[in-house]
């Protein structure tokens, strides 16, 4: 078995090839003037039995290209099994056509993976279980709640509560609180689905004096955690932490959720950012052992 660690976030492919122990093949790549993507497979691969890992953030759509064109290209060069790892699966928020005429994108995408050759689908945390529906080869959605736990046990937290910000997240939160030993719950949210304006309830939550942990799958504009992290520290929370699988944190995020209030702020790295503190790679190597 071989680890290609894609052009993106090549960190964690990496990790994975050195806790399985398996060689790496590197993978060549460059934009042309006019921004389309050139991709190289820098060894053979004939024969080869391959874990592809790529993530698609930033820039998702290049990504996914990536991914397409990197899937192709390892079977075209006769590798008798892809396995496709994504730890960020972007697009899987569209999973449901929400207003009349809209793309289900994540649908569209899956099929588009599978159709380039792929065998089997890992993805870290996707959005909603039910569009890997949309493949008929074998998936896989990884927890990376397990990880996440690990690092919060060592947090020294006082009185635990753990929080989603929305019933649709709670599993996340259920999943933690367990693990800690610790009581969890949800918040009330809401968004205008054309404005994108998000508010949040905080009904029947009673957080004084008592660490926070609000839990989601991903963190965009940090919208969602500095609504949840303005209620809870009006509501007398000691501190207020953010952990989540994705931190996209697009430009500003940090900032909104640092202003809102928010002591620290946690992720993984299924995407590399400033905080992505908590490696998901040992839960993705334990698949390919
Ligand atoms: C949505 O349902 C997701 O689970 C996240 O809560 C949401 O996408 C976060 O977005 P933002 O950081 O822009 O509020």
């Amino acid at each position: 078995m071989i680890v290609v660690p894609g052009p993106s976030a090549p960190k964690v492919g990496e990790r994975v090839a050195q806790i399985i122990g398996a060689k790496k093949v590197g993978v060549d790549y460059k934009n042309f003037p006019d921004g389309e993507s050139y991709i190289r497979l820098t060894e053979g691969v004939k024969g080869e039995e391959v874990v592809l890992v790529h993530t698609t953030y930033p820039q998702p759509d290049k990504r996914v290209l990536e991914l397409l064109l990197l899937i192709d290209t390892l079977k075209d060069l006769g590798a008798i099994k892809v396995k496709v790892v994504v730890p960020y699966m972007a697009y899987s928020r569209q999973d449901t056509r929400f207003r009349d005429g809209e793309a289900v994108s994540i649908n569209t995408i899956f099929r588009l993976i599978e159709a380039a050759g792929a065998d089997e689908f890992y993805t870290v945390d996707i959005h909603k279980e039910f569009s890997l529906g949309a493949f008929k080869i074998k998936t896989k959605n990884l927890y990376a709640t397990e990880v996440i736990a690990d690092h919060l046990k060592g947090m020294g937290l006082h009185e635990p509560y753990i929080l989603s910000p929305d019933k649709g997240a709670l599993d996340i939160a259920r999943r933690i609180g367990e693990m800690l030993g610790a009581e969890y719950g949800n918040l009330e949210k809401a968004r205008d689905r054309i404005t994108g304006a998000i508010t949040v309830k905080g009904d029947g939550v009673d957080a004084r004096g008592r660490d926070v942990v609000i839990t989601d799958d991903l963190i965009s504009t940090g919208g969602t955690i500095a609504n949840a992290c303005k209620i809870l520290k009006d509501g007398g929370a000691r501190r207020v932490i953010a952990v989540c699988s994705h931190p996209l944190l697009v430009a500003g995020a940090y900032e909104r959720m640092k202003g809102a209030g928010l002591d620290e702020v946690l992720g993984t790295d299924t995407v590399d950012s400033e905080v992505s503190k908590i490696s998901v790679a040992p839960l993705i190597a334990k698949e390919f052992r």
